[in-house]
């Protein structure tokens, strides 16, 4: 489904307006970990049916903007992409909890600034990859009024993940279901937030259902005790490019063998004990929405969403289970709201991310945004869906370092996986662009091509009536805008593109004015090497060259 512009309009001043006399808003926010959109998990979850999709809107063009569990997180509660947090892995020295302390950010992020406009902040589960029993402590994860922390390495044991409560010492609960432990948790912070009586923020990150985890290896994820019989015989949805005859994708994973029935069957079970570990995320969902009913009065006030850090491939393109590609399954992900003027049973299709949360949450709450943000706040209200401003058209997408393959059978497909990539979902047009480290170059058309089976880049044709290649030129270039973009330059690269105020979107950097300036004179996305973190020496141009009057009679000006 297409969409325009001019549907997608904030009404901003309303909603001061309305925050002005009432209240400050509660949020409820509950992120699974490594949730697909594309394989149809959410249709296994009643709960999330009845609770979020029956009774809220559903955005379901909503991206991450790195797919890898600790990067996508921090960017959430940062509001920023990973390129401006730089913590771009899991672990050192790229990534984990040390690296978000040293780069400052556990003093500014998310549950800091509510706190700091009089919010209780609550949170249960994971935080983000190396937030440890050794690590916990040096320094505490600030900004939390009450806290159940899952702790590394037992973060992933099913039956024995590590509790952290506050700034008590660890525990581990062998025997007890980690999902079941974060929703007695939630309820038990959610009672302690209503008897408080001042707004809140409730944070509720269950591990389900990523796989089950120890020392680097992943096996596949371990359902209730009560769940395990569940859903005999599901496989994973054989999509066209579910392990198809013809070797997909781009640089390094279009050199994947195509997988023998040993490997589909297991695979197919890999699926199975997701889908059933998400039935304990469904039991959570319930046991909140219970107690909330119990309230209608602070009900009435909060908002809801359920989302995912990032999305999730098993055998498309004949990947092994994991994430971290530049695929849809990976980065398009459940993301769904509830609360006061929100739509209910309502779908939307206009593009949002992960960096767009927080200025979401702030704009919900009427506090001011900050500058720093690489986001622009979601029109979720039904109100704001149809006032005055236009929305950027297009999503950031980025990682370093390898691929992690899962599961029993993904040894050797770990390849040199650092690129970028954009997605840009128009008005009547929708596109993935990909430069990888390798310089390989995909293009796909997302209308005609959901699944990216036929890489049309270099190609002689055209889509949407323009050709390829005086398209290409255009996504390369906003993508280079991007790709170390702060800021505004993040939701209005066009506008930095072009100073004179006259492109605001891909149609109309189109125009043949800017045919030459596009293909002759701009600059390229490009790699020197493949590098497992953010070094920019080895990425090729970082700034675009900016139009400006003399770019038509061939002048290069550069920034
Ligand atoms: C739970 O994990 C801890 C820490 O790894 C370990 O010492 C303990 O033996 C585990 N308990 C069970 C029952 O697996
Ligand atoms: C199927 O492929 C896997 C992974 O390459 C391999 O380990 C296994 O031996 C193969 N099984 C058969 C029956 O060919
Ligand atoms: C919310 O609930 C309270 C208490 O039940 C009620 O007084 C108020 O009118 C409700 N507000 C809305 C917006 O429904
Ligand atoms: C990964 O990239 C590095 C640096 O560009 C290169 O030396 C190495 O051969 C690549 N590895 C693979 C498996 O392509
Ligand atoms: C990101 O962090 C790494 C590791 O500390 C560092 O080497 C790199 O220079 C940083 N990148 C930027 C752009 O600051």
């Amino acid at each position: 489904m297409l969409f325009r512009l001019t549907d997608l309009l904030v009404a901003t001043s309303w909603f001061a307006l309305i925050n002005a006399a009432t209240k400050k808003p509660n949020f409820i926010f509950i992120i699974t970990d490594d949730q697909d959109l594309h394989l149809n998990s959410l249709d296994y979850q009643p709960a999330v049916q009845k609770h979020f999709i029956e009774q809220g809107t559903s955005f379901n063009r909503h991206f991450c903007t790195i797919s890898l569990c600790c990067p996508s997180r921090v960017s959430l509660l940062t509001g920023r992409a990973a390129h401006n947090t730089n913590v771009t892995d899991v672990s050192a020295p790229y990534g984990g909890y040390p690296k978000f302390v040293s780069e400052g950010w556990n003093d500014k992020y998310l549950p800091i600034w509510l706190q700091e406009e009089g919010y209780n902040t609550y949170y249960t589960g994971k935080l983000m990859n190396g937030h440890s029993i050794t690590t916990y402590n040096s320094p505490y994860a600030k900004g939390w009024t009450q806290n159940d922390f899952f702790l590394d390495p037992n973060t992933y044991i099913y039956y024995n993940v590590t509790l952290q409560h506050n700034q008590e010492v660890p525990k581990y609960n062998p025997g007890e279901y980690s999902t079941d432990l974060a929703a007695e948790r939630s309820v038990a912070h959610l009672d302690d937030a209503i008897s408080k009586g001042d707004p809140f923020f409730i944070g509720v990150a269950p591990i389900g259902p990523h796989a089950e985890t120890i020392g680097g290896v992943f096996n596949p994820a371990v359902p209730a005790e009560r769940h395990k019989n569940l859903f005999p015989g599901l496989k994973v949805p054989r999509t066209e490019n579910f392990n198809p005859d013809v070797p997909s994708g781009g640089s390094w994973i279009r050199t994947l063998e195509q997988l023998n029935q040993t490997v589909v069957d297991y695979n197919d079970e890999f699926y199975r004990r997701r889908i059933q570990a998400l039935q304990a995320v469904d039991d959570l969902v319930d046991s909140i929405m219970d107690r909330l009913e119990d309230h209608p009065d602070v009900l009435n006030n909060t908002y809801l969403i359920y989302t995912a850090d990032n999305g999730y491939h098993i055998g498309q393109h004949r990947l092994p289970p994991g994430k971290t590609c530049p695929i849809e399954e990976d980065y398009n992900v459940p993301f769904i709201i509830r609360g006061p003027g929100i739509g209910k049973g309502k779908a939307v299709y206009f593009p949002t991310s992960h960096t767009d949360i927080v200025p979401t949450l702030f704009n919900l709450a009427g506090i001011p945004l900050q500058d720093g943000f690489d986001g622009e706040p979601m029109p979720v209200t039904a109100e704001q869906q149809v006032a005055v401003v236009r929305r950027s058209e297009h999503v950031n997408l980025e990682f370093w370092g390898s691929a992690i393959p899962e599961g029993a059978y993904g040894d050797d497909a770990g390849g040199n996986n650092t690129y970028k990539s954009v997605r840009v979902i128009g008005d009547r047009y929708n596109i993935a662009y990909t430069v990888w480290c390798s310089n390989a170059h995909e293009l796909y058309d997302m209308e005609a091509d959901p699944r990216q089976m036929s890489n049309i880049y270099g190609t002689s044709g055209s889509i949407y009536g323009w050709s390829i290649e005086k398209l290409t030129a255009r996504i390369d270039g906003l993508l280079l805008t991007l790709k170390a973009c702060k800021g505004v330059v993040c939701t209005r690269p066009w506008e930095t593109l072009h100073p004179q105020g006259n492109v605001a979107s891909l149609r109309d950097a189109m125009a043949p004015e800017f045919d030459n300036f596009y293909t002759e004179q701009q600059k390229k996305v490009s790699f020197t090497a493949c590098k497992d973190g953010y070094l920019t020496d080895f990425e090729g141009a970082l700034e675009p060259v900016i139009y400006t009057a003399s770019s038509d009679i061939s002048l290069r000006y550069q920034m």
